[in-house]
């Protein structure tokens, strides 16, 4: 199958591409370079510079390539973020998200499967959370998130578009074959933060807040493998092709790891010590967030196989050190 992948050079963009790649589909990147990086390209599929905000280079580029699919990534994340700047989020990830639908329309796309996230979910009303739980977002990130999910359904039910929202929960790891290792400027997530304290690109950890219901008090959270999650696009593809039915699936393992097991994991990845400091929570915060990945694994036959906490810190560490950072 064609297949445009929008924000394809970001993190879990280009591990995508290379899972399609691998599987035989036609690639061609989408992408503003803004967070994605020209090193996390693969010669193999096309690479477009565009912007989501313009309809006209949208337009351009669906006409050129035709995809019959396209992967929906290019959006911002940092939760903390867009609670004190919705302006820019409603602009990037709103209305850029409808420029993409109105031009899959206009070039009679088939599928999309889209980035989403358990930050459509908010604060756990059980756990592990399953996609029945309440979609009740507590940051405005989580908010696009889920507002684009129901621009999905409309364009389902009007257009006849069928689409997998996929909903991720921790992202982290990099290619175990070593193959991309392009890092996220100015991360705020707390692995490439713990890698940026080891590397000596910032002094130390904060661990926000140690008071948590949790085993040690620090905040736990289920981190998925980058190439589980490439895995699940390409599988979420072939169920709609075969199916040409819509779903929205959480992508998770049903493990949790608290910040202080990621800190102790990495020092055991990097035989280094972690400098951290507790300090006090993040607003925002829930103490845990675990997923139930069982409709995934029904539906898609998914499941994580790369996601243990060792191959997630190792291949994060030799990431770093791939680029001159660390020894
Ligand atoms: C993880 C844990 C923090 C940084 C966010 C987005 C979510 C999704 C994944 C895209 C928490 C603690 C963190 C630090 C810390 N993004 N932490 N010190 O908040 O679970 O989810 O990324 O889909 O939408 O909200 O990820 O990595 O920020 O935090 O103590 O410097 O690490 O309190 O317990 P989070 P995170």
């Amino acid at each position: 199958m064609k297949i445009a992948v929008i924000g394809g050079a970001g993190y879990i963009g280009s591990h995508t591409v290379r899972e399609l790649l691998d599987a035989g589909h036609k690639v061609h990147v989408f992408d503003n370079l803004s967070s994605g990086l020209e090193q996390n390209l693969f010669p193999e599929a096309g690479f477009t510079k565009g912007d989501i905000l313009s309809p006209a280079e949208l337009d351009a580029f669906f006409s050129s390539f035709q995809p019959e699919g396209l992967v929906h990534l290019a959006a911002f994340k940092a939760a903390g973020e867009s609670m004190t700047n919705p302006e820019k989020y409603s602009v990037n990830n709103i209305s850029g998200s409808v420029n993409i639908l109105n031009a899959a329309s206009a070039h009679h796309v088939k599928y999309i499967v889209f980035s989403s996230s358990a930050a459509t979910y908010g604060s756990p009303k059980y756990m592990p959370v399953d996609e029945k739980h309440p979609t009740d977002p507590e940051n405005y990130y989580g908010f696009t998130k889920l507002a684009i999910e129901k621009f999905l359904k409309w364009y389902d039910d009007l257009r006849g578009i069928k689409f997998a929202a996929l909903r991720y929960f921790n992202a982290a790891g990099y290619d175990v074959k070593g193959r991309i290792n392009g890092l996220e400027k100015n991360p705020a997530n707390l692995i490439p933060v713990v890698m940026e304290a080891l590397t000596g690109k910032r002094s130390e950890v904060l661990v926000f807040g140690n008071d948590y219901d949790t085993a040690d008090g620090t905040g736990v959270r289920d981190y998925i493998h980058v190439n589980d999650l490439a895995r699940g696009h390409k599988m979420a593809f072939d169920y709609l092709q075969k199916n040409n039915q819509s779903l929205v699936v959480n992508l998770g393992t049903q493990t949790g790891a608290s910040v202080l097991d990621i800190i102790h994991g990495a020092e055991k990845a990097s035989g280094k010590k972690v400098p951290y400091r507790i300090v006090e929570r993040r607003p925002g915060d829930p103490a845990s967030l675990i997923a139930n990945p069982a409709k995934a694994k029904e539906i898609l036959g998914w499941e994580a196989k790369y996601s243990d906490l060792d191959t997630i810190l190792s291949t994060t560490w030799k990431a770093y050190l791939a680029n001159g950072l660390g020894k």
